[in-house]
């Protein structure tokens, strides 16, 4: 538990599950007021709401596309109506699909720009407006992947976005470091969320990927909202820029874990 988190007031996009839900539910546990945006699946959202409450927290779910100035304005203002302050926003919402890049749409690769790219934008823009016209700390965290260092063919779009999101982030962090605003991405590996279902459904896939993570194990939701919690708190105070990867070890080159090479 986090004392100074108590008193906040978080934004977290794609909350109605997966890593979302996860990090709104610690949020709730650390007595925290979340917004819980979801853009279609209400009622993951409100399940979401419900044990935040249950968990001592007070929350509020809220339909935006993240990929709209407007939509990220609805959460900013819920946020300001119903608890009077914001203090994190976590843009956590993000889509993957797989193409060979010779025969990706570009259709696809817009559409997952615009959610895991320019949806951080969007949402990191309307909570620095927030801190600066306030002249407020505040804590921005983007969720990464270790594929913004990690090349991934057939996901070259997704790979893509991961690698702009990790420098927009390093940027702002070093653009508003003096005003005491915090920017910091989570790079997860493999977590058992929807997003996988049903790769981590085929027995052989689901092996593959544990091969290929040093600490043997796929990531749970709760690893990746340990790591939020941490982020969003005084404990983090004087982090600022980086990226943290909570990914089993996935991202320190596997195939050279027993010495070979
Ligand atoms: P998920 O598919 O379970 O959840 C994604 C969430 O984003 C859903 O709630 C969905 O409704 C929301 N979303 C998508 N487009 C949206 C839009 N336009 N507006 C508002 N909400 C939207 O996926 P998961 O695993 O929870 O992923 C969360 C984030 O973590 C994503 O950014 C993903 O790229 C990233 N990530 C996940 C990993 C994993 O292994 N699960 C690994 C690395 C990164």
């Amino acid at each position: 538990m986090y004392a100074d988190l108590r008193e906040k007031v978080a934004v977290v996009t794609g909350g109605s599950k997966g890593l979302g839900s996860a990090i709104a539910i610690r949020f709730g546990c650390e007595g925290m007021s979340i917004v819980v945006n979801y853009h279609t699946d209400e009622g993951g959202a409100q399940n979401a709401v419900r044990a935040i409450r249950d968990a001592g927290g007070r929350a509020c779910a809220v339909q935006a596309d993240i990929g709209s100035e407007d939509g990220v304005r609805r959460l900013r203002d819920a946020a300001a109506s119903e608890y009077g302050r914001l203090d994190v926003w976590v843009n956590n919402a993000g889509m993957e699909n797989r193409s060979p890049t010779d025969k990706l749409a570009l259709e696809d690769w817009n559409q997952v720009i615009n959610t895991n790219l320019t949806g951080v934008f969007l949402g990191s823009k309307c909570a620095l407006e927030h801190f600066v016209e306030n002249d407020k700390p505040g804590c921005i965290i983007n969720m990464s992947s270790v594929h913004e260092k990690i090349p991934w063919p057939t996901f070259a779009h997704y790979a893509a976005s991961k690698g702009g999101v990790e420098l927009f982030t390093k940027t702002i962090a070093l653009e508003y470091a003096d005003r005491g605003i915090r920017a910091n991405c989570i790079g997860p590996g493999a977590i058992n969320t929807p997003i996988n279902k049903e790769k981590f459904a085929d027995p052989e896939q689901y092996d593959t990927t544990v091969s290929m993570i040093p600490m043997g194990r796929i990531g749970e939701p709760e690893d990746v909202a340990s790591a939020a919690a941490w982020l969003a708190s005084e404990e983090a105070r004087y982090v600022t820029g980086i990226t943290l990867f909570v990914d089993g070890g996935m991202a320190l080159y596997p195939s050279f874990q027993y010495g070979n090479g």
